[in-house]
């Protein structure tokens, strides 16, 4: 298979540029992740970031043929020759597909992604009812991969003020969790001409999601919780 990756090292003051591999995948290779680490042995000097090889640890994502995935989860059949690899848009690039995450996970961190309840704890654990454990489902299943921030134009503006489709998705999984008790905080903090407003409902996020999850939903079901409050 041939491909082109994007290739830049800050230290060798060159700049950026695609480099052309052609790759031979042995019987049950069949992402692209495996055409990486092919393509790793014939060249030592390629970084690229991945762990658990499953899709699940969000370390891989990356810009396939002009389409956010993760490369441990998109077949090489789905992705027409050459296979252009780029790192993550929108992102400060460290070195070849590895980007800079420090702002996405500030944004992250700042939406406090843990529950706020300061009512004493019961005997057991705090309990949900069915429903309310419901209405979780599309929002905890998130892996921070980046996928869907790395894909909004929005982001691409304003990466140090609009908090992007993951934060904003991982604020509604604590606004809507039945145990936390700061909701009106969580939607003040929120209340931002940039932090939330940014979004323009472009649907990138949603589109580009590995895990079926929908940002743009999130980020409406927040904007419709916030008019509620203000009438
Ligand atoms: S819906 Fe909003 S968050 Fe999602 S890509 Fe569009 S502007 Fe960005
Ligand atoms: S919402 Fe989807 S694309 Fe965005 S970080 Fe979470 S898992 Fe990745
Ligand atoms: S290596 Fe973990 S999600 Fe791809």
């Amino acid at each position: 298979m041939r491909f082109k990756v994007y290739r830049f090292d800050p230290e060798s003051g060159a700049k950026p540029a695609f480099q052309d591999y052609d790759v031979r995948l042995a019987p049950g290779e069949h992402k692209v992740l495996d055409a990486l680490v092919r393509i790793k042995e014939q060249d030592d000097s390629l970084s690229f970031r991945r762990s658990c090889r499953e899709g699940v640890c969000g370390s891989d994502a990356m810009n396939i043929n002009g389409r956010n995935r993760l490369a441990c989860i998109t077949d090489v059949t789905e992705v027409p020759e050459p296979v252009v690899l780029a790192p993550l848009p929108g992102f400060p690039v460290i070195r070849d597909l590895v980007v800079d995450m420090t702002m996405f996970f500030k944004h992250y961190h700042e939406i406090r992604p843990y529950l706020v309840n300061d009512e004493p704890p019961p005997e057991r654990e705090r309990l949900q009812s069915p429903a309310e454990r419901e209405r979780l489902n599309g929002l905890y299943e998130c892996i921070l991969c980046a996928c869907c921030t790395g894909f909004c134009p929005s982001y691409w503006w304003n990466p140090d003020k609009f908090v992007g489709p993951a934060g904003l998705l991982q604020a509604e999984r604590f606004i809507t969790d039945s145990r936390d008790r700061d909701t009106a905080g969580r939607l003040a903090f929120l209340d931002d001409v940039y932090k939330l407003y940014r979004c323009r409902t472009i649907m990138n996020c949603t589109e580009v999601c590995p895990k079926g999850l929908s940002p743009a939903r999130a980020i409406e079901h927040i904007k419709v919780q916030l008019l509620k409050r203000s009438t």
